[in-house]
């Protein structure tokens, strides 16, 4: 069973209340390890199905289960006590009707005590996020490029590079406010597009390859950090630790072949008799 959420915790309404104001700092993580080290630095912590390509290998997002994602959140949970933690709906878990998402999405509440859920869609999925927002469930909103429909889309390019396409991503945006999503992604998105949809709305914009204009910013942590197998071309890398660790391998492979090694003889050092 998960701790109950910390009141210390940075709440929805309080993110909600940055739109047009101190942009809101955001990141995926996956572990208590990866929470600890970001936690009093961002003021929310996605547990984003991203992990099931980052962490688990898989080619796209919709390998991952439920029940995977309820784990990282725990782990999430135990190394966070500050930003406000969302756990994104997996793929198969919410689409099907507003009942079975909040069936999934009270038992991701219940068994990790994260604040929110986050789910991909926009006119589409705004009885969903109504549904769910008048139980008793923050719904972090996504639209845009949407990775659990590239089957459909084909990939994983920018939206909204043809003026043609942008009034249907401006109702999406409308949908999900009116839905009642405190904060909606905006992914791979048109710089200007999303630019004209955080002045069109107004709950927090969060961008992801998307405009330096929306109200926040989110990335895939191991993307910024150099350890994922395929990093987005628009991704700024902080570090590159995927270097650091193969290293750090060959290093110590290289010492455990030639016995350069440091011996146990500390703990076992013979005592005279
Ligand atoms: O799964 C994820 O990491 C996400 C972010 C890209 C917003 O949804």
């Amino acid at each position: 069973m998960s701790k109950p959420t910390s009141v210390r915790r940075i709440t929805v309404p309080k993110i909600r209340a940055r739109k047009n104001s101190e942009p809101i700092v955001c990141l995926t993580a996956h572990s208590a390890p990866m929470a600890k080290a970001m936690d009093k630095h961002t003021d929310l912590i996605l547990v984003g199905d991203s992990l099931a390509m980052v962490v688990h290998g898989m080619d796209t997002t919709i390998g991952i289960t439920l029940d995977h994602m309820i784990m990282h959140t725990q782990a999430v949970m135990r190394g966070s006590e500050h930003a406000l933690v969302v756990m994104d709906l997996p793929f198969g878990s919410y689409e099907e009707s507003p009942q079975t998402a909040y069936r999934n999405s009270a038992r991701a509440l219940m068994e990790t005590g994260c604040t929110a859920v986050k789910l991909e869609g926009g006119i589409e999925m705004a009885e969903t996020i109504r549904y769910l927002v008048k139980r008793g469930i923050p719904v972090m909103a996504h639209i845009g490029l949407q990775p659990q429909s590239v089957q459909i889309s084909g990939g994983f390019s920018a939206k909204g590079r043809r003026y043609d396409d942008w009034p249907a991503f401006e109702a999406d945006a409308k949908a999900v406010e009116e839905a009642g999503a405190f904060c909606v992604v905006l992914e791979g998105m048109a710089e200007p597009l999303a630019a004209k949809i955080t002045k069109l709305i107004d709950i927090p914009t969060i961008g992801i390859g998307a405009s330096c204009q929306c109200d926040g910013q989110i990335l895939v942590t191991d993307d910024l950090l150099g350890l994922s197998p395929r990093i987005p071309s628009f991704v700024k890398q902080y570090a590159q630790l995927g270097n650091t660790i193969e290293e750090a391998v060959e290093a110590y492979a290289k010492d455990v072949r030639s016995r350069n090694f440091p011996g146990p003889e500390h703990i076992y050092a013979m005592k005279a008799s």
